[in-house]
């Protein structure tokens, strides 16, 4: 049995060795074919690596680990141990993370186009869905030129004089009084933000608006149950109040042909691109998200770094007495914002050192290939702007807060507390005007004190100091402001 087996096989084995050479580069040469054509036609790109990175558990993945403490531990500690792109998996989806300033530019300016903005359906429903920053293409487009035209500087330097008069009244209100300083600065961004939107009138409204605004707040972050009693249902309900308002507004403007062009309303009512009344709430609704909470914690951050750094809240406070005294009692001017070198870098170190914005979203609209890598259609794609803000590649002594070091322009894409690309923020100058006048009558008239140890942070959504800083604010005496 074994002999025939060796006969009979013997002669085949010889066979396949003399074989052998040319079997293996038939073989190959298919191989090759078939990695050229899967390459050009089949899976695309499916043949890439993802990058490096652990995706946790199944579903809730690695959600836990980035909640559990301070997430930006979180991002840190992947990015040390796994480099500038990683995948990780959080509140139910595949992600990849990018943390170098080339990184960031392939995914928010350069092929913008792969990657789209996402949001859990819930917010977007809350927030509502013809909001800008859902959008892509055309209507993306249209809208950003309405709301640029009326956040852009030319637009926007004539309201100085109602911005300063929110800003004094914010400080008056503050003087002597014990405060949450992240709760007074959202009520000062709000005005401050509605004053953009719908200029000077329809105060008889505000109060009702805002009202709304907070019921919506209050179940933005719950859970997104819609059943009557609980935070969502109420949110919801808050939020077709607020639609409700805003048409009264665009109806009684239109009755009384008051549609020129008056703060971000007015651009949005325009005839020849006109929004209809849905778009326009949803945008309203949108921009005051966008705009409130993101200007108080820095503000917020400000006056912790000011009041932790006595050396430079004194340069500031020279720089900004200088420009009281040059004024005389008038009023502040957009020329006279520009005039506040060291207040503007104190403000640019605390967005790098804060970054309250640590991170934005994106989806890939497709396979993508980065680097060698492949971020799969339908990942999400997580910038993370604290990281780059902190590493030392692109900041010398990262944590050290040092305004100074933006005497010299940051390098492309290594600071980006407004983004960058088409969906780059367009509130940014009204932002820093904002911040600039009221850190004017701040240094100039007021003093304050922190209550007890004030070292804690706090997170959720927003990087905060402990218990939003309280604070007790008061006037100084007028000798205090002008030593001898
Ligand atoms: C210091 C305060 C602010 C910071 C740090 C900030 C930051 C940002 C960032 C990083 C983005 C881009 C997000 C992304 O690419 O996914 C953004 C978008 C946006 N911001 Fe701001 N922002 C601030 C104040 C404001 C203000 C005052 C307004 C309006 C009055 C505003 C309106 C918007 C809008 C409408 C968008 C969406 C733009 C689009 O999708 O095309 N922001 N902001
Ligand atoms: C945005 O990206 C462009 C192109 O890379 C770059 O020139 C610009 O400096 C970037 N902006 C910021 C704020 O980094």
């Amino acid at each position: 049995m074994s002999s025939t087996c060796v006969a009979i096989v013997t002669p085949n084995a010889s066979l396949t060795i003399m074989l052998l050479p040319s079997l293996t580069l038939c073989f190959l040469f298919l191989c090759l074919i078939y990695y050229l054509l899967s390459r050009a036609f089949l899976t695309g790109s499916r043949s890439l690596p993802l990058p490096p990175g652990t995706m946790g558990w199944p579903y809730i993945g690695e959600t836990l680990q980035l909640y559990s403490n301070n997430p930006n531990s979180f991002f840190a500690l992947k990015q040390k141990r796994y480099g500038p792109i990683f995948k990780t998996h959080i509140l139910g989806c595949p992600c990849v993370m990018v943390s170098s300033p080339e990184a960031a530019r392939f995914v928010l300016v350069t092929r913008a186009h792969l990657f789209k903005p996402t949001f859990p359906a819930s917010k977007e429903r809350m927030l509502g869905p013809q909001a800008i920053f859902f959008q892509q293409g055309d209507y993306h487009a249209r809208l950003r030129r309405l709301v640029l035209r009326a956040l852009m500087p030319d637009a926007i330097r004539s309201s100085v004089a109602g911005i300063e008069a929110a800003a004094l009244r914010a400080l008056r209100s503050w003087d002597g009084r014990f405060v949450n300083t992240f709760h007074e600065m959202k009520t000062y961004a709000f005005n401050v933000a509605l004053l953009s939107i719908f200029g000077n009138d329809e105060i008889c409204y505000i109060e009702d608006l805002k009202q709304c605004y907070y019921t919506l707040e209050k179940g933005y972050n719950s859970m997104p149950v819609n059943l009557p009693g609980t935070l969502f249902y109420k949110a919801m309900k808050a939020r077709k109040q607020l639609a409700q308002i805003v048409a009264k507004i665009v109806s009684s403007r239109r009755t009384q042909w008051k549609t020129e062009a008056n703060g971000l309303l007015g651009s949005f009512m325009e005839a020849t691109e006109a929004l209809t009344d849905d778009q326009i709430a949803d945008n309203i609704i949108g921009v005051i998200f966008a705009a409130r909470d993101t200007t108080a914690s820095v503000l917020t951050w400000i006056v912790k770094y000011l009041g932790d750094n006595p050396g430079i809240l004194r340069a500031v406070t020279e720089e900004q007495e200088e420009i009281m005294r040059s004024k005389d009692g008038k009023s502040l001017t957009w020329a006279d914002t520009k005039r506040m070198p060291l207040t503007s870098r104190v403000i640019q170190e605390t967005m790098r050192v804060a970054s309250v914005l640590s991170f934005t979203f994106r989806e890939a609209v497709e396979d993508v290939e980065y680097e060698g890598y492949l971020i799969p259609k339908g990942w999400k794609v997580l910038p993370l702007f604290r990281n780059i803000h902190h590493s030392p590649d692109n900041f010398a002594d990262p944590e050290n807060f040092d305004p100074s070091r933006f005497e010299v322009a940051p390098k492309p894409n290594t600071f980006m507390p407004f983004g960058n690309g088409s969906h780059s923020c367009p509130g940014n100058e009204l932002a820093k005007l904002e911040m600039l006048v009221l850190l004017h009558h701040l240094t100039t008239k007021y003093r304050w004190s922190m209550v007890g140890c004030q070292s804690g942070i706090q997170f959720g959504p927003f990087v905060l100091p402990l218990n939003g800083l309280p604070l007790r604010f008061s006037l100084k005496s007028p000798v205090e402001g002008h030593p001898a």
